[in-house]
């Protein structure tokens, strides 16, 4: 019976530290989640310099295009790159917010056609490529914007 009861207390002084370390390692590791979390498209993107860097070099790039950049001859170029950034950020899940008009409003008028969409958006996905953005990122932004062809194509 004594023996029992000591054999118990050697268990259980030997047992208990080695519970509260286990404890402590598993659920004391401060942000579990945040470290199996897939980095966001915000971030792999570069965050507000990395989509400044991308939207600049695109609008040159838009810029360098004949089949294209006569549609821009009279555009403000800065502004339409702050509110592309701004519009890339909040889209990709970053904190800007883009306080521009909704597509259809900002193209109306326009009259855009699928040859002058496909050569922008190829001029767009050639950016992507020239930045090294990770070819996933490339895929899901592009896969962001693509839904926006009906509210800007023939208008
Ligand atoms: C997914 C594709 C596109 C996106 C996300 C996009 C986005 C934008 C944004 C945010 C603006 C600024 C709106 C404003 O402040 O009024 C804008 C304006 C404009 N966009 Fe687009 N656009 C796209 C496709 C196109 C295409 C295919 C063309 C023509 C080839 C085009 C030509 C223009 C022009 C000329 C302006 C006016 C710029 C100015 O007057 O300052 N866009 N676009």
């Amino acid at each position: 019976m004594r023996h029992q009861r000591i054999l118990r207390s050697v268990v259980s002084t030997a047992v208990l530290p080695a519970f509260i370390a286990a404890a402590a390692l598993l659920g004391g590791c401060s942000h579990p989640q945040a470290a199996m979390a897939p980095p966001s498209l915000y971030s792999q993107l570069g965050g507000q310099q990395g989509i400044t860097t991308v939207v600049h070099a695109f609008l040159l790039n838009v810029g360098k295009d004949s089949r294209i950049n006569g549609a821009f001859a009279h555009a403000d170029i800065a502004d339409l790159q702050k509110q592309l950034v701004n519009q890339i950020g909040e889209l990709s899940g970053g904190p800007q917010i883009y306080t521009g008009p909704d597509m259809y409003a900002a193209h109306k008028g326009m009259h855009i056609t699928e040859a002058q969409w496909n050569a922008f958006m190829q001029d767009f996905s050639n950016t992507l490529k020239q930045e090294k953005v990770a070819p996933l990122a490339q895929q899901e932004l592009i896969g962001l914007l693509a839904p926006m062809k009906s509210d800007i194509v023939g208008h």
